[in-house]
């Protein structure tokens, strides 16, 4: 029985982004954190496998299987999918939909550009999933609050959230975000561009996992240094037959060199609009960048150059968000004005 009460009490935060899910678990950390994907029998839309069991099917699945990422920019495009994602998730953490072993209260991030109605529809998601309280958070203050970042304090910070699907700017001060914008440029994004540049260069069909690997591997924002070179397999257009490339570091700067350009434009565009005393705050605390993303080599060596403030990343970028929804559900008294306003009067959408 003990244990029974114990588990009847679980608050969760939660972190369901376009390349991965992480899961919270008030009083113990992040318990789950797996790619966003699942897999599913096409005819019977049976689930087969969720996460990492599911990306190893990326691109290579027989018909009848469909590999499916249920976010795309960083929304929900497929509810259904979604939905059943999170309940395997809680289900394995302990819950269920029974009474006994229910989620009590759940904190999810959502980006900052989101609809009222796209709102509830998140909220319905996780209630739908064993939850008996949803409350959203955008994205970027979540953020904050996992890079530990005084939020509620009247002064500044400026965080960028760049992950797979979207890349989330904001101005936050005293509790609410003050200038913020959202765009479809982040890690994804860099991806295609790789395809397309090899594609183009080389005429060479290369998959998503092979692109991933050299962005990871040899790329970076801004040189450094040292050249450094990958091989790359693919499909020969032409002839259709497998061949061997060879991708260089500066090749890759190429690639990726105009979506980094979009997301630098996108961070002057806020600071631009922000109340001047902001700015100010801004310069004195630099730019907390987070996300998957702000691992690419180089890329805070490029803000800081391109926009003049100091850029620092923060620790443990892939997990901030779902460590903030964590703190704010295990202080949800403190935070309550962040959840149950989530629509900011004040704040500037650009
Ligand atoms: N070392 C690295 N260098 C460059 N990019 C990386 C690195 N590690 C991870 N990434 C990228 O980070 C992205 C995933 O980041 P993250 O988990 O923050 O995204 P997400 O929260 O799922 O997406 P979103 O917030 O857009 O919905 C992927 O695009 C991945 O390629
Ligand atoms: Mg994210």
């Amino acid at each position: 029985m003990r244990s029974r009460l114990l588990i009847f009490s679980k608050d969760i935060g939660i972190d369901l982004g376009t390349a991965n899910s992480l899961i919270y678990l008030a009083g113990r950390g992040i318990v789950i954190n797996e790619p966003s994907i699942t897999a599913v029998n096409a005819k019977t839309n049976q689930l087969l496998a969720v996460g990492e069991e599911a990306k190893k099917m990326v691109g290579r699945t027989p018909a009848q299987i469909n590999v499916i990422r249920p976010l795309i920019n960083g929304v929900i495009s497929d509810f259904e999918m979604a939905q059943e994602m999170l309940r395997h998730y809680l289900k394995r953490i302990g819950g269920g939909s029974n009474l006994f072993a229910g989620f009590r209260k759940a904190v999810i991030g959502v980006p900052s550009n989101l609809t009222e109605v796209e709102r509830k529809s998140v909220e319905d998601v996780v209630i739908g999933a064993g939850a008996a309280r949803a409350y959203v958070i955008e994205e970027p203050m979540a953020a904050a609050l996992g890079a530990r970042l005084p939020v509620n304090e009247p002064t500044a910070n400026l965080i960028v959230d760049i992950g797979g699907g979207t890349t989330e700017v904001a101005i936050i001060s005293m509790g609410g975000t003050v200038v913020s914008k959202s765009l479809k440029v982040a890690g994804d994004r860099l991806n295609e561009d790789l395809i397309r540049f090899i594609k183009d260069e080389f005429k060479l069909a290369v998959g998503e996992p092979t692109v991933e690997e050299l962005k990871i591997n040899i790329g970076s924002a801004v040189p450094l240094g040292e050249k450094t070179e990958m091989q790359v397999r693919g499909r020969d257009l032409a002839t259709g037959l497998p061949r061997e490339i060879t991708v260089r570091d500066s090749q890759v700067r190429t690639a990726i060199a105009k979506s980094l350009r979009l997301i630098t434009e996108a961070i002057k565009e806020v600071i631009e609009t922000a109340p001047p005393e902001l700015v100010g705050d801004t310069l004195k605390h630099g730019i907390h960048i987070c996300g998957g993303s702000s691992l690419l080599k180089g890329i805070d060596t490029l803000f800081s150059r391109e926009l003049g403030i100091a850029t620092n990343i923060v620790d443990d970028p892939l997990t901030c968000v779902a460590r903030g929804t964590g703190i704010a559900v295990e202080n949800i008294e403190k935070y309550k004005q962040i959840l149950e306003n989530p629509i900011n009067p004040r704040e500037i959408k650009i």
